[in-house]
């Protein structure tokens, strides 16, 4: 699935009108790719340094304005539909994925916009909840589509920060901004080097050769729930409050190793907060050792930052898990794999390797049994490619 699928973007246009009951014509049709962390994680709420890029698997949105106070929503990838009135559009379902567009409405509305109803059709194909920002997708093409559609003319960063919003104070989940702002601002070729804290980015390009980038589905059911993230934040706030009034800072994302170093002692009676400390600052030190390295084309050193990163992600921050160490372990061992690591919030999801091209055929064999002999479950592969972020793919009467 790409933005360019004609033949699926007309089946999609047909479930619209069959289960809508429209005229094709006022159809409109967004897409918005998934993201693939490549380094810099749990980095982003403490204003650190993350390096992601968007990928060529993303979520279809076919949407028609209404105006009859009605918010209809179906997907192709969840069971639930909903259909709500104006005057109940607010309140969270229980664990639903409507939650994510919802969340987003909310933010327009919150800005003076008048909504009056629409239809939504959504079709994804990044694996849910697997650390490729499945939710991220569906938000940011929410609010490009709305953007679109109401005219409100937002730059694609202003988009990524409500769509975040959306899900920190809709969704509940304290996430940072990484996975808005890569699925609303990827360009092809390249990976984005993100400051967090500022916003400040650059599209660095991944200058792979014959490398590749694949991706591996632990297909470990995700524990994560918005709980272990939300104390993760917690923690670094933690950590935050002991060095603030020591070094000045206002944010972790500011603090360097050696600072650390100098001050550990203050974090006597927190052992916990100390090791969050320590991931956060090393890792964003290695984001940009790695775009540095990648720069000066030494992917070989880009690999060993990442699988340093997953080790620090693993030891110090503690969001790995048996299935995604041993997925990364069977990585490692096979020829020709520069490196390899969990991706996005871990407990489960996915990792990222890089590897020959002409590698990936044994690499996806070897590592598959091996992973399945280890664990029981099967792992999926995928080979990505860094893609564009949101656009509008059809416009209304196209
Ligand atoms: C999730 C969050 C992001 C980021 C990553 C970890 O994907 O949504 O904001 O914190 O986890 O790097």
């Amino acid at each position: 699935m790409n933005a360019s699928d004609t033949s699926l973007i007309k089946t999609l246009r047909q479930r619209f009108v069959d289960h809508f009951g429209h005229q094709d014509a006022d159809i409109a049709v967004f897409f918005a790719p998934g993201r693939v962390n490549l380094i810099g994680e749990y980095t982003d709420f403490t204003g650190g340094l993350v390096f992601p890029c968007a990928i060529n698997q993303g979520t279809f949105l076919l949407i028609r304005k209404t105006g009859n106070h009605q918010y209809r929503f179906l997907s192709t990838n969840f069971d639930q539909v909903a259909t709500l009135e104006q005057n109940k559009l607010f309140e969270p379902g229980e664990n639903t994925w409507v939650n994510y567009p919802l969340g987003v409405l909310e933010q327009f509305s919150q800005r003076g916009c008048v909504l009056d109803g629409f239809d939504f059709l959504y079709s994804g194909n990044v694996p849910n909840g697997a650390g490729l920002s499945s939710s991220a997708s569906i938000e940011v093409v929410t609010a490009f589509a709305m953007n679109t559609l109401l005219q409100t003319d937002l730059a694609n960063s202003e988009i990524a920060r409500i769509a975040q919003r959306a899900e920190n104070e809709f969704v509940g989940m304290q996430c940072g901004i990484m996975d808005q702002f890569a699925v609303a601002m990827g360009k092809a070729g390249h990976a984005l080097q993100l400051n967090c804290n500022t916003l400040e980015y650059r599209h660095v390009p991944l200058n792979l050769t014959d490398l590749v980038i694949v991706i591996g589905n632990t297909n470990q059911r995700r524990e994560l729930n918005d709980s272990a993230y939300n104390q993760r934040v917690l923690e670094c706030e933690k950590a935050l409050e002991i060095l603030a009034p020591l070094l000045g800072i206002t944010s972790l994302g500011q603090l360097t190793p050696e600072q650390l170093n100098q001050h550990e002692a203050a974090f006597h009676g927190h052992p916990v907060a100390l090791g969050r400390a320590r991931h956060i600052c090393e890792e964003n030190a290695r984001v940009m050792a790695a775009v540095s390295a990648l720069e000066a084309g030494d992917i070989g050193q880009f690999g060993k930052l990442m699988n340093a990163s997953h080790d620090s992600l693993r030891d110090l921050f503690e969001v790995s898990s048996e299935p995604l160490n041993q997925l990364v372990n069977l990585a490692r061992e096979q020829p020709g794999v520069l490196g390899s690591r969990l991706t996005g919030a871990g407990f489960g999801g996915c990792t990222v390797s890089i590897l020959p091209g002409t590698a990936v055929a044994d690499f996806t064999k070897h590592v598959g049994s091996r992973y399945k002999q280890a664990t029981g479950l099967d792992a999926d592969f995928y080979v990505v490619e860094a893609s564009d972020g949101v656009k509008q793919v059809h416009g209304i009467a196209s």
